[in-house]
């Protein structure tokens, strides 16, 4: 029996899951003209309330590859985001005319409420809590250039109270992959204390060690991986831009913190990236940094996400 399945969070995705997208995905890639057809008559509708450059294209992009369609929706100008309609009425509506959801929202309660309403499968494109997508695209990154999970560590540097850092540590743990987070002290850029939890246990199964320091060398030391993410999310408010500069910084990922990793340590970062901020210009432009096979990966990933949750459906 098929049972519909969103993808809201990776906390309650199984591996095999996971892996099963990630197949998918390298598929795709290889041979794109395979799917050209999957998504024949089919439609998402991506709903937007902060602004995209890589979630917004790859998604149409996807979408048209596989000759189906999608259809923006500004959150801004919809009934939705005025007041004048409810979260429920939006979604029913919406179940009746398309076949795949998609949401880019700020608070991550809104799409749970969204997936608990919905008669089609929901895809979070990011809340301020996760961005389970992004993850995927990162995992098949990583596999792409290590080859392989097991045994790989990934070290994230800067603000880790943040839907990027969340969904790696989801990710990571389930795959078998290391990770050390390395932010300042104090709540305010500290991953959620659930979060950390939830990644300790699957590390537990997995064979993947959880690790949180405040000592930006101790976490990148031997990395495979050093990932990092804007200290400005969206959702950040711009009044807090220089407490936030003074206190990031030492995590900042500079040629001395790559030189520590592993000598063929490759560099992430999700993008959009300040050059001079959470990386110099130096890393993201130089020969470790893999930040456009991210990019890419997020069409690859994507396409297979709505393959597989059709496919469910
Ligand atoms: N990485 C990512 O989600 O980018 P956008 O904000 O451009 O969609
Ligand atoms: N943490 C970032 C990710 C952008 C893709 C943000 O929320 O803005």
């Amino acid at each position: 029996m098929k049972t519909m399945i969103h993808l809201i969070t990776l906390k309650n995705w199984a591996r095999e899951q996971i892996e099963e997208v990630l197949d998918l995905a390298a598929d795709m890639k290889k041979v794109p003209e395979k799917f050209q057809d999957a998504m024949r008559g089919k439609v998402l509708v991506m709903i937007f309330e902060k602004p995209s450059l890589r979630t917004r294209v790859s998604f149409e992009t996807g979408m048209c590859q596989m000759g189906g369609d999608a259809i923006y929706y500004d959150m801004s100008t919809s009934p939705l985001g005025m007041g004048k309609e409810t979260i429920h009425d939006t979604i029913r509506t919406l179940s009746r005319y398309v076949d795949l959801i998609m949401a880019r929202l700020y608070e991550h309660e809104k799409i749970e409420e969204m997936a608990k309403y919905s008669e089609i499968p929901v895809i979070n494109g990011l809340t301020n809590f996760s961005h389970p997508c992004q993850a995927l695209a990162d995992l098949l990154t990583v596999r792409d250039h290590k080859g392989s999970f097991k045994g790989r560590t990934l070290a994230y540097l800067g603000d880790a109270k943040n839907n990027v850092t969340h969904s790696l540590l989801y990710g990571c743990s389930k795959m078998g992959v290391n990770i050390r987070v390395g932010c300042p002290e104090g709540e305010d850029y500290s991953p959620l204390p659930e979060v950390l939890s939830s990644a300790l246990e699957a590390g537990k199964q997995s064979g993947a060690s959880v690790k949180v320091t405040h000592n930006p060398f101790e976490a990148v030391e031997g990395a495979d991986i050093i990932y990092t993410d804007s200290w400005m999310s969206y959702h950040i408010p711009p009044e807090e831009l220089e407490a936030r500069v003074k206190a990031l910084t030492p995590f900042q990922v500079d040629a001395k913190k790559m030189a520590l990793g592993a000598p063929d340590a490759i560099f992430m970062n999700c993008l959009p990236a300040l050059r001079g901020c959470e990386q110099t210009a130096e890393v993201i432009d130089g020969p470790h940094s893999v930040v456009f096979d991210q990019a890419e990966n997020r069409l690859h990933t994507q396409k297979a996400i709505m393959v597989k949750l059709l496919e469910e459906a």
